[in-house]
């Protein structure tokens, strides 16, 4: 690649970029305090390595997003973006994040997306669950693997945090991923990021795109450009739209639960723990807090009864490990039971900035209407193993409706399946996590009524 055609690429981008601006070489010049002159010997590649303070007042003058930015930025290293990129997202370039622990259980669900990932009709698929329950580890392990095994370029994109500053994605990759944002977020960066993936076989990830109820068309239309790529989104709630596969994900399988009778003779632990993931995955990280609990069969029987009461969503039992700093394994299993959120906001390991797992939960509930907040609040004061057909009859609300609402209620993550006896119709429950949160919406909107009323 000549220098002589490198620049050119600073030339063309910045003559793009102001166009997209929609204004003239003189209106940037009084925006940017950058000189008229200045500004047409860039665009006609007169001077080819201007000051990054200079092209910073420019970029900040046509307000430029991320990734105008950085192709502007990589023109001027001497290196034309489109070319860069595209060796930036060869195989062995774009892996996506390793992930830091052992993926526990999940081989259904795991083999189920990576099949539809390796077929060529499936396109745009959402794993779809409530927050914590795994979505992200999920889609890691099964980008990973399509990475290592069919050499597959990822591009990873974390929406759950916010965009770099403007002007700082500086490497091709960042740039890459900026783009990517942007259009996910129905804003520019269609042609770029289509220039970069052409006709390869590739994986883009959105994990964590919840800001959007669908998916942009933006995002669909880069589909149609490349058409070797897969979208992969994570996401709370369902995305509606036509073509986006949706997967829903439950949390981590629990053991049976136990014989409420007092007479029972309690199970070995060993038998409640036996291949579920829930309560080792709970172990796993019982065992990091307190190295000195060895798995007995009462701790694996306490841990069991842990999972149980936080629904085997990891992040819940990830939290409430961390409280045992505090508690004993049977103080943890009290609050577990009678007030589960005290011990979903992680005490150690949680940033900051993270919004807790307990105000994410009642932001849930609290998006939903009042009819539906009332059903789900109604579901739970049921005992749990409910079918359909018994819900409707003991609520005395129709049966479509009851099938429709549970339906809902599944996909977004707050109402469980629960382990049917063979031939049997199916048996829910709804997640005790939420079953508060569920209690106290309804309780609200009655009393709302009530004075409505007088
Ligand atoms: N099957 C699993 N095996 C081991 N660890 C897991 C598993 N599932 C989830 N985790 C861990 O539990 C925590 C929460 O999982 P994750 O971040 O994937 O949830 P999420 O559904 O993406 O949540 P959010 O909606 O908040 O993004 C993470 O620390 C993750 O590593
Ligand atoms: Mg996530």
């Amino acid at each position: 690649m000549t220098e002589q055609a490198a620049t050119d690429g600073l030339a063309r981008q910045l003559r793009a970029a102001r166009r997209w601006a929609g204004i003239t070489q003189e209106q940037l010049a009084g925006l940017s305090t950058v000189s008229v002159r200045a500004i047409r010997d860039l665009e006609q590649g007169r001077v080819r390595h201007p000051r990054r303070e200079t092209l910073r007042l420019l970029a900040d003058a046509m307000r430029l997003g991320d990734a105008r930015r950085a192709a502007l930025e990589l023109a001027v290293e001497g290196a034309p973006a489109d070319t860069v990129m595209r060796e930036a997202f060869g195989a062995e370039l774009a892996p996506p994040p390793e992930p830091l622990r052992r993926l526990v259980g999940r081989t259904e669900e795991l083999r189920a997306l990576t099949g539809l990932l390796a077929t060529e009709h499936e396109r745009l698929l959402t794993v779809v669950g409530i927050a914590g329950v795994g979505k992200t580890r999920l889609a890691q392990e099964a980008a990973l693997l399509l990475h290592t095994r069919d050499r597959m370029p990822v591009l990873w994109v974390d929406m759950g945090t916010a965009a770099p500053a403007a002007g700082s994605a500086r490497s091709p990759r960042a740039a890459l991923t900026a783009w990517a944002r942007s259009l996910a977020d129905g804003g520019p960066g269609l042609d770029e990021l289509a220039s970069v993936v052409r006709d390869r076989a590739a994986l883009l990830v959105l994990d964590g795109h919840d800001a959007a109820s669908r998916p942009a068309p933006q995002l669909l239309e880069l589909l149609h450009s490349c058409e070797r790529l897969k979208v992969l989104i994570t996401a709370r709630e369902p995305h509606r739209t036509p073509g986006n596969r949706l997967l829903p994900l439950a949390p981590l399988p629990l053991p049976a639960p136990e014989p409420s009778s007092d007479a029972a003779t309690p199970l070995p632990g060993a038998s409640l723990s036996a291949g579920e993931p829930a309560v080792e995955l709970m172990l796993s990280y019982v065992g990091h807090m307190r190295p000195d609990l060895l798995p007995t069969d009462s701790v694996v029987r306490t841990v069991a009864r842990i999972c149980h009461a936080l629904d085997g969503v990891p992040r819940a039992m990830e939290s409430a490990a961390s409280w045992l700093l505090l508690h004993s394994l049977e103080e943890l299993l009290r609050i577990a039971r009678t007030s589960p959120l005290d011990l979903v906001d992680d005490a150690t390991l949680s940033d900051v900035n993270e919004e807790g797992l307990g105000a994410v939960l009642a932001a849930a509930v609290g998006r939903m209407d009042t009819a539906q907040a009332t059903l789900l609040g109604d579901l739970g004061a049921l005992a749990d193993g409910w079918t359909a057909e018994q819900a409707a009859a003991v609520l005395a609300v129709p049966a479509a409706t009851v099938a429709r609402e549970v339906h809902a209620l599944m996909l977004r993550g707050l109402v469980r399946r629960l382990p049917a006896e063979a031939e049997g119709a199916s048996r829910f429950g709804v997640l005790n996590l939420v079953r508060g949160l569920a209690a106290d919406r309804a309780a609200a909107a009655a009393r709302r009524s009530a004075a409505l009323v007088h």
